[in-house]
């Protein structure tokens, strides 16, 4: 293997070993983007940008912002959201009244900008309408990526950011000004954002519902047979678990159980 080949794999591996990231992109796209950090480290082979992220750990945020793909929208894939409205909210509210329970707790892992815990803080309001005061409702939104979520705190987004979103809601859910939309404080003030690596750090807990959605791609299969573990730990008794249409954390176990296979919607059995 020629030398530079063999440092950018030695590289990628040690990354893989000191922060759980497996990179399944192309290798071009892979190269132009640590090129980015290399240059903006001062040094031109991956050996010595190796040995920067051993003498600075910081570094491996700066390297993880530049390599993030962090594409996002308000209700990605509608009908996922649609099972969320329709199927999971109605079981949960109508669980939490028969034991008695308020708190109503939601994990967006991997919210990347926004939308997502976004949208789901919209259903919630929509589905519990007057009686979301008689609950403790929160949605915990955690992301790598420090730029993304200051997007997502400020919750401002354009047109293009809400072309899945249904009229009615804009308008209700939304301030539009000067070509923005901007969440309203009602929304917002269900939604926590928090940086938060869910492969090195210790996960939050007690959740009813955890979204993971289109984060899983980094991941190897090991890594997402833990992470996996780790859902079903986060999560209440038949906590939901939502993953990407296209993922497939799950494909069989004693985890979980399939309550909706074309939404890939689980529940903790
Ligand atoms: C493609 S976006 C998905 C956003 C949203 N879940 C959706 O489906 O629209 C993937 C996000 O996962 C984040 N991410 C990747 N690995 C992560 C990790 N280990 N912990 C927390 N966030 C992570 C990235 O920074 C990125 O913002």
């Amino acid at each position: 293997m020629e030398k530079e080949k063999r440092d950018f794999f030695l590289l990628q591996r040690k990354i893989f070993k000191t922060r759980g990231f497996e990179f399944q992109y192309r290798p071009g796209f892979l190269k132009r983007r640590f090129a980015v950090r290399l240059r903006a480290r001062g040094v031109t082979s991956y050996r010595d940008y190796a040995k920067i992220l051993d003498k600075d750990p910081s570094e491996y945020n700066s390297l993880f912002d530049a390599l993030t793909i962090n594409i996002t929208q308000f209700f990605r894939d509608p009908s996922v959201y649609e099972a969320f409205d329709k199927q999971v909210l109605p079981a949960l509210i109508s669980t939490k009244r028969r034991v008695n329970r308020k708190i109503i707790r939601i994990w967006s892992a991997g919210c990347a900008s926004g939308e997502e815990p976004y949208s789901i803080a919209i259903l919630l309001n929509k589905v519990l309408k007057e009686r979301i005061k008689n609950f403790v409702v929160s949605v915990w939104a955690t992301d790598i990526d420090k730029d993304s979520l200051a997007i997502a705190k400020a919750g401002i987004y354009t047109h293009k950011s809400l072309t899945e979103v249904d009229r009615n809601y804009s308008s209700k859910y939304f301030v539009y000004t000067k070509g923005k939309y901007i969440v309203k404080e009602d929304i917002k003030r269900i939604v926590r954002f928090n940086r938060h690596n869910f492969i090195t750090e210790e996960p939050y807990t007690n959740f009813d519902v955890i979204f993971c959605r289109n984060v899983t791609i980094y991941l190897t299969r090991e890594m997402q047979k833990k992470l996996l573990e780790t859902f079903h730990k986060c999560l209440n008794k038949n906590g939901y678990l939502i993953i990407g249409r296209s993922e497939s954390l799950l494909t069989k176990g004693d985890l979980f159980c399939l309550v909706n296979p074309e939404e890939h919607i689980f529940m903790k059995v």
